[in-house]
């Protein structure tokens, strides 16, 4: 089973970035970890900060792959085009966000993601990652 988490813009700094709202650990650590855990599983990962490339990559992965794990990051908030190459592909896309998205600032309340995703899970940290890998293996195991 292959699935691909996609992080958008500024999700590089994880850890360093506001730690207050996305805690302390880096990605990459926090990656390996879920690799380590779901090792049957084929996992990917990308991160871009550009608009286009989360676009080019959704349409690569989207008619192969199994899951799309997707935090597009402020692009969720503000991008058409993400939002129409999620309806575009095939693979189900689960939204994410590390915090809870809906206690935030007003703007952070629209997704032009939602309304074309499997389901979204919002405020649970980096587990939301995790969570959304189970929501592909149900069913499976
Ligand atoms: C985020 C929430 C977005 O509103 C914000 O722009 C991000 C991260 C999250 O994971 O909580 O960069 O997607």
């Amino acid at each position: 089973m292959k699935i691909i988490i996609i992080n958008g813009p500024n999700l590089n700094l994880l850890g360093t970035r506001e730690p207050e709202v996305y805690g302390s650990k880096n990605f990459d650590e926090y990656f390996s970890s879920l690799q380590f855990q779901y090792r049957e599983l084929e996992l990917a990962y990308f991160q871009s900060n550009i608009e286009g490339e989360i676009i080019d990559k959704l349409q690569e992965v989207g008619f192969s792959y199994d899951g799309i794990i997707l935090n597009a990051a402020a692009y969720t908030h503000t991008s058409v085009g993400i939002g129409d190459a999620v309806k575009a592909i095939e693979t189900p896309v689960v939204e994410v966000h590390i915090s809870n998205t809906f206690s935030r600032e007003d703007y952070r309340h629209k997704s032009y993601i939602a309304p074309k995703a499997k389901g979204v899970i919002t405020g649970f940290g980096l587990q939301g990652y995790e969570l959304a890998i189970q929501s592909f293996l149900k069913g499976t195991k």
